[in-house]
């Protein structure tokens, strides 16, 4: 198969740059690709919206740019944050042009919700759902695009790449391009090798690579794992965010169910087993101080008691507006038992975000010629050490938004001829020779829970030297028993995916490792306090 653009994902990522592409060049062929449905993505199960600045009278740039920079803890790129906050309004203008719905107040004017480290109200939302109704306008714009095809059930193997040895050959600057993908269709259950001038990847997070987190099952860091095999630059992987307020279910792991932020904005209060309202014996801004500091406090408090979750009291809240703004998580609660306006809900944190991952420049432009990375799959810049809450969605527009500027532009600056310099015929097909049909799953789920048991005890919220290297030795084990596995064995996404998390672990504890300080999300006791020299772990 042959496309001018192709797209990796369906979040709100890689739907966007779809349509804006595809709108701008409606004589070229935009290719989608999902591993499984086309909504099933960490986008739809976004909660408490999309930080922009919409109140003139009270807010403005320059303090969604210090709230953002504040909770990056010395590590944004200040350029990148002023890009994502100056441009982001825009994005969200097209958003709801496409037929996004937000939450508006009795006067018509969008209600905006506060989430931890913003000084303002500034978040847009659909109740409790956001995400879910942004899949649902961005799908629908895209089905009345004829000339973008989303291919549902398609795993992506790997990236197909030519690496240069002629010219610009230093350790810094491989020169690398990429021709494409190599994809296994579900259905046929057949590795095809699908061609593109121009590829984006906006493959999501990899919260899956933990025990217990807050994305589905998708969220395996596909994309990251397939750019280091080829090569290419990733950033600051050590920086991954517990979400504090996961619901709490007794043997919980897999995807955990959240409870937004958002509550907590509206006035909910964190309060330990003995009942009490701890926030404020570690941090002024208490239950709204940036998420770090909130996931640490409860990690603390439940280390102290020795219990598994601590508790959220929304039992002062006003009950209709509880049920107004958020529905769902009012339902959920309900559906075990828990009714917010009588009792105290369990959450303890949860791995939630990927801070860090293919770094790309301020075009979306990876270190990979004619492949870019928009969406939590990339590293901008933006978040540095630590992401302000519903930053990501703001920056996955933003950034989608700038691939599409530079690709088109590119596209329409470049003849076919000179584009790449390999010539297509020689890209080989897949080879699958001498591989047999995996005869003994439980190798590849057992590996499985090993590498979510030891990322979670060892590389979790509170990590030290002796752990992380104890969390090395193992996933080098890991790493030996899957590829020998992986050379023998017929592609599935299973085995795909594990050995991809299995690289994501090892890119997040190799980073944790050259960090020699705790900053932001990266806490080790054996370095407690920030290192005078501010550096990105580029791996
Ligand atoms: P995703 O939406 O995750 O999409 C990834 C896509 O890539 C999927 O279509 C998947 O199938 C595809 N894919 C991945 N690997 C492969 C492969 N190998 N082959 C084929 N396809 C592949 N952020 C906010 O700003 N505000 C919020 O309120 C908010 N709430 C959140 C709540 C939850 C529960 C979660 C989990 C996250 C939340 N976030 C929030 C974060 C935000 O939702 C994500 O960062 C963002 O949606 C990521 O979008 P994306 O387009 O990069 O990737
Ligand atoms: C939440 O709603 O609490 C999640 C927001 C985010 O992750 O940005």
């Amino acid at each position: 198969m042959q496309t001018d653009f192709l797209v990796i994902g369906s979040g709100i990522a890689g739907l966007t740059y779809a349509l804006k592409v595809a709108r701008h060049c409606p004589d070229k062929r935009v290719m989608v690709f999902t591993k499984t449905t086309s909504d099933e993505t960490n986008t739809k199960y976004a909660q408490g919206g999309i930080a922009g600045v919409w109140d003139n009278e009270n807010d403005s740039f320059e303090k969604h740019i210090e709230d953002t920079l504040i909770a990056g803890d010395g590590l944004c790129n200040e350029h990148t944050v002023e890009i994502v906050v100056k441009e982001g309004v825009d994005r969200i203008k097209e958003l709801i042009e496409w037929g996004a719905m937000f939450d508006r107040d009795a006067d018509g004017e969008y209600a905006l919700g506060k989430e931890g480290g913003h000084s303002e109200f500034r978040i847009l939302h659909h109740k409790d759902v956001t995400g879910k109704e942004m899949e649902r306008a961005l799908l629908e714009a895209i089905k009345a695009q004829p000339n973008i095809e989303v291919n549902t059930h398609w795993f992506v193997v790997d990236i197909i790449t030519q690496h240069h040895l002629g010219y610009l050959v230093t350790k810094a600057t491989p020169d690398i391009e990429c021709f494409g993908v190599y994809a296994l269709n579900l259905r046929s259950k057949k590795i095809e090798k699908i061609e593109a001038s121009i590829t984006l990847l906006a493959t999501g997070g990899n919260g899956q690579v933990y025990r217990t987190t807050t994305n589905p099952v998708i969220a395996t860091g596909d994309g990251v794992a397939m750019v280091y095999r080829a090569k290419g630059r990733i950033e600051n992987m050590e920086f991954i965010q517990f979400h504090p307020t996961a619901l709490y279910e007794p043997g919980m792991k897999g995807q955990a169910f959240l409870i937004t932020e958002a509550v907590r904005g509206d006035g909910a209060i964190l309060r330990n087993s003995e009942g009490e309202a701890f926030m404020e014996q570690y941090d002024h801004r208490r239950d709204l101080a940036p998420r770090d500091i909130v996931a640490r406090a409860i990690d603390n408090e439940m280390k102290k008691a020795g219990t598994e979750h601590v508790w959220l009291d929304c039992r002062h809240m006003d009950r209709e507006k509880f049920l107004h703004h958020f529905p769902n998580i009012y339902e959920k609660c309900l559906s075990i038992g828990i009714d917010v306006s009588q009792n105290m809900i369990p959450v303890a944190p949860a791995a939630h975000y990927s801070c860090g991952g293919i770094k790309a420049d301020e075009w979306g432009r990876t270190s990979i010629r004619h492949l870019y990375a928009a969406g939590e799959c990339a590293s901008t810049g933006l978040h540095g050490a630590n992401r302000l809450a519903s930053n990501s969605l703001l920056e996955a527009m933003v950034f989608a938004h700038r691939a599409y500027e530079d690709a088109v532009h590119k596209i329409k600056n470049t003849s076919g001829n000179e584009w790449g310099a390999w010539n297509r015929a020689n890209i080989p097909d897949w080879r699958a020779e001498g591989t047999t049909a995996p005869k003994e799953m439980i190798l590849i789920t057992q590996s499985l829970k090993e590498l979510q048991l030891l990322m979670s005890d060892y590389v979790g919220i509170v990590r030290t030297n002796k752990r992380l290297e104890r969390a090395m030795r193992r996933l080098d084990l890991l790493h030996i028993e899957t590829e020998e596995l992986y050379k023998t064995t017929e592609v599935s996404p299973q085995l795909s995916q594990l050995r991809n998390m299995i690289t994501v672990g090892y890119l997040i504890v190799k980073s944790a490792q050259f960090r020699h300080e705790s900053r932001g999300l990266h806490y080790n006791t054996d370095y407690p306090s920030k290192s005078e020299l501010v550096q990105n772990i580029v791996l």
